[in-house]
């Protein structure tokens, strides 16, 4: 008799990489705790994550002195030297920030605008969630940020999968204490490895 054909099924992606990053300077706060639910339920549906926290590793502004465009190198001497390759290597970037004054917090900014000097072919085809809490009951306080991040991700040939945005956290653990919203961050990390 012939032996049945063995099929095996290969996940596309099996080994996504998902990178969380962190723009609140706040540990353990609203931004992280998102981040940690959206990290944490990718990893359970066989995702491996790393996570960094912008508030923690020297970013220097920008100082729009065209260093990089002359020799494709930034004159800044950072850790955005270390944060790049994690970036490059991740399938997936969740970008965390709470609201500060209808838009991102500095640190989140600093460090988008060092993308200016990158060599930004490297970042298309990146996958990217946001994960924006606020104080505000009204979702629209994040209408900016996540605009700004959806026309960097146009502009760059990046993919936004999707928003877990948290209206109404006034306080440190207002995410923690939130099922609905760790419900929402979860489902959302739970969809990175549908996508293609
Ligand atoms: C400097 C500053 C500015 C803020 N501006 C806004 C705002 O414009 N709209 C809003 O809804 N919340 C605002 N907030 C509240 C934060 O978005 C909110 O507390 C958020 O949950 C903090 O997240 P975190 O715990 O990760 O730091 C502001 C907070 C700070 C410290």
């Amino acid at each position: 008799m012939r032996k049945p054909l063995e099929v095996k099924w290969i996940a596309p992606y099996e080994n996504k990489h998902v990178l969380g990053i962190v723009g609140s300077p706040r540990r353990q706060g609203n931004t992280e705790t998102l981040v940690d639910a959206i990290l944490a339920s990718a990893v359970e549906q066989g995702a491996t994550s790393e996570k960094v926290i912008l508030n923690e590793l020297d970013i220097a502004p920008c100082q729009a002195c065209n260093g990089c465009q002359r020799t494709g190198k930034c004159v800044h001497d950072d850790d955005m030297k270390k944060l790049l390759p994690l970036m490059e290597k991740s399938e997936v970037w969740v970008l965390g920030t709470p609201i500060y004054w209808w838009g991102p917090t500095a640190q989140f900014k600093t460090f988008i605008d060092r993308w200016y000097g990158v060599d930004q072919r490297k970042f298309q085809g990146k996958q990217i969630i946001a994960a924006i809490p606020m104080g505000g009951g009204d979702e629209n306080y994040a209408q900016h940020t996540i605009g700004m991040i959806k026309d960097i991700c146009n502009y760059l040939g990046m993919k936004y999968l999707e928003t877990v945005v948290a209206a109404g956290m006034n306080g440190r653990s207002s995410v923690r204490e939130n099922t609905r919203v760790l419900e929402s961050a979860r489902a959302a990390g739970m969809r990175i490895m549908n996508f293609l």
